[in-house]
């Protein structure tokens, strides 16, 4: 969680830097703070709230500066608070440090530090390391860097860090293990971001730090790389950023949400280029290649992955277990990794990740590795831990996802593992050729159909307005609109603040019936599938308890319709690819419910966009 943004070289720092934050305040806008390097003086200016809020406050204060490093809060620990806001600065006001991450001892460590004379001014887990340093700093009388260096190795949690000192104006010491960092270096400048999205402006000349780095720049020097553990010095790895500036705009739309939703089109059609090619019957998959042959044999795969990314995760096990006859596991990454897992080494662990930095999912890929499992990644952020994590994998090129809120991840996803599930049933010849051929011709044909169902905007904009008193939400679907209705229904409690739960359609008696009444809204999808008449009589029994019924149909049907108080229809398509069009009309209506209720659909309370803690 959290941002972080740092700059150091011949411009005015702070317009780089609140920009910088603004872009990354998805990731973290409880709080806000900047330290600035002003002569030999630090300059701390911090407050609740938002990034606007920390900018306003800034307004009539000197900020003149060349260096200075800014952070946008996800409170772990301590209330989100003026005093619990980074920067943190030490006793004597000469070393300012932004963290993102948890420093898991820092009980201990602040214990330590309190009976040496350290006073705390916040409650944050964070404020140990500055102490520390500057304990470590004044004792041992080395340079600044090295101070850093030895404090981390008494440090357990996950940290990227920036830390500004008043003793060396311009310098700036990072320090990463387990959270993001990357430095983006410019004219004889240097930018630092948790993501490309504060530096894409400026340069796309990039290094990704790695855990274990502690890396030190300044204007007009070189940037130094050393290990944590050996102080070995590294070799800067530069790499191109995978970014556009256009991509981190709104474009017109309100929110980001609602741009991203109606970009799945081309994030679906990107995340297929090059690797369908119908007219030549050929899906492939370059990322994976070298591991098909593993994948086809494993014994099974197992699935990790958190929020939306685990629903994908749900829609790729009837992909994978029907067409390429693999038994599949899927498994919240936070769960597997805790419960002393059975893993073998013919299986084949897929983690699955928008952001790529889910501490949660990278320590189950740690554990998978650790016990001689291959791993796939599948995560739509070019060069992030996941990405480096894995054996192998495929990117999905939905392009940046702002808004917290998962959606064109989600279908970029879902195509990822299609593509993935038809390769390796094709090499295995556990489908037909026929249906082979049938899936992925409507497999090309899903981004026309999902630009059919956003022209129903306005429509399901009026459906909306009958939820936006309602306090709970019922969501039902079979087979694989099952994992949809639980993305549905995520969907409308992270951004509306309805409790809404998803079922199997046929769960629903063996318990939920109980909550149906007048009142509750019952959202069922109820598209052309095996099981379509089983659903009917799900519908049924909702209506006999006078629940409301909002059905999702293929364009035609007049059984379900006529049945429903309202009804969104969308196009047919094979039943296996049906999760790629039917979540759109749920995270559409999500969307309207929640800016009629009033809500910051982009940034909903508690949340943010990369879950980089456990
Ligand atoms: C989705 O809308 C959520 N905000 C959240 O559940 C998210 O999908 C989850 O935190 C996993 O993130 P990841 O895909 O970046 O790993
Ligand atoms: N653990 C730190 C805090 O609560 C950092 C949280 C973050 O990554 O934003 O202040």
């Amino acid at each position: 969680m959290c941002g972080i943004v740092a700059y150091t070289g011949s411009n005015e720092a702070y317009p780089i830097l609140i920009k910088g934050l603004k872009r990354l305040e998805y990731r973290g806008y409880d709080s806000a703070g900047v330290a600035l390097s002003q002569g030999n003086k630090i300059g701390l200016y911090k407050c609740r709230g938002r990034v606007a809020d920390l900018d306003l406050f800034c307004s009539d204060k000197d900020i003149k500066a060349c260096a200075g490093i800014a952070h946008t809060r996800w409170a772990t620990h301590g209330e989100p608070n003026t005093q619990n806001a980074h920067p943190h600065l030490s006793e004597d006001g000469k070393i300012a440090l932004i963290h993102n991450g948890i420093v898991e001892n820092y009980l201990v460590l602040k214990k330590e530090l309190m009976s040496r004379g350290y006073k705390f001014q916040s409650n944050t887990d964070t404020e140990v390391l500055v102490h520390l340093i500057q304990d470590i700093f004044v004792k041992e009388q080395v340079p600044l860097e090295e101070a850093v260096r030895i404090a981390l190795g008494g440090v357990v949690g996950t940290y990227a860090l920036a830390i500004l000192s008043a003793d060396n104006p311009g310098q700036i010491i990072l320090a990463k293990k387990g959270s993001p960092l990357l430095i983006g270096i410019g004219d004889n400048e240097y930018y630092v971001g948790s993501d490309g999205a504060p530096i894409v402006e400026y340069t796309k000349k990039v290094v990704y730090l790695e855990d274990g780095d502690v890396a030190v720049v300044a204007p007009q020097k070189k940037l130094v790389i050393r290990n944590i553990n050996d102080n070995a010095k590294k070799r800067p790895y530069w790499q191109k950023l995978e970014m556009n500036l256009e991509q981190l705009e709104k474009d017109g739309f309100e929110h980001y949400m609602l741009k991203e939703i109606f970009e799945q089109p081309k994030a679906i059609r990107d995340s297929m280029r090059g690797r369908l090619n119908v007219q030549k019957d050929v899906v492939s998959l370059g990322g994976i290649i070298e591991y098909e042959t593993k994948m086809m044999n494993a014994r099974r795969f197992i699935i990790v992955a958190c929020g939306t990314s685990y629903h994908a995760g749900l829609v790729a096990e009837y992909l994978f277990e029907n067409i390429a006859r693999i038994p599949v596991e899927v498994e919240y990454a936070s769960e597997f990794r805790y419960r002393n897992p059975l893993i073998y080494e013919d299986d084949v662990i897929i983690a699955i990740s928008q952001s790529g930095e889910t501490a949660d999912t990278i320590a189950a890929v740690e554990l998978a590795k650790r016990k001689g499992a291959t791993v796939i990644g599948i995560c739509n952020v070019v060069g992030s831990t996941l990405a480096r994590a894995t054996n192998a994998g495929s990117y999905t090129h939905a392009g940046p996802e702002i808004g917290v809120a998962s959606t064109k991840a989600f279908t970029a996803q879902v195509t990822v593992l299609t593509l993935m599930a038809l390769s390796i049933a094709r090499k295995k010849g556990t489908l037909a050729l026929s249906e082979y051929h049938q899936i992925i011709g409507c497999l090309e044909d899903i981004p026309e159909k999902v630009n059919e169902i956003l022209q129903l905007d306005d429509i399901i904009k009026d459906i909306s307005t009958h939820f936006v008193n309602k306090r709970n939400a019922i969501y039902l679907g079979r087979g694989v609109n099952y994992p949809v209705a639980l993305e549905g229904a995520l969907k409308l409690k992270e951004i509306s603040y309805i409790h809404a739960e998803g079922y199997p359609s046929a769960e629903m008696k063996h318990g939920p019936i109980a909550l149906i009444d007048e009142e509750m809204p019952v959202i069922v999808l109820a598209t052309e599938q095996e099981t379509y008449e089983k659903t009917v009589s799900n519908i049924q029994e909702v209506i006999a308890r006078k629940g409301r019924i909002i059905s999702i149909v293929t364009k035609g049907d007049t059984l379900v319709k006529e049945m429903s108080n309202y009804c969104i229809e969308i196009p047919a398509t094979t039943e296996l690819l049906t999760p790629l069009i039917s979540c759109i009309p749920l995270q559409l209506l999500a969307y309207h419910v929640a800016v009629l209720r009033g809500c910051n659909v982009d940034k909903p309370r508690n949340l943010a966009k990369s879950v980089s803690v456990e």
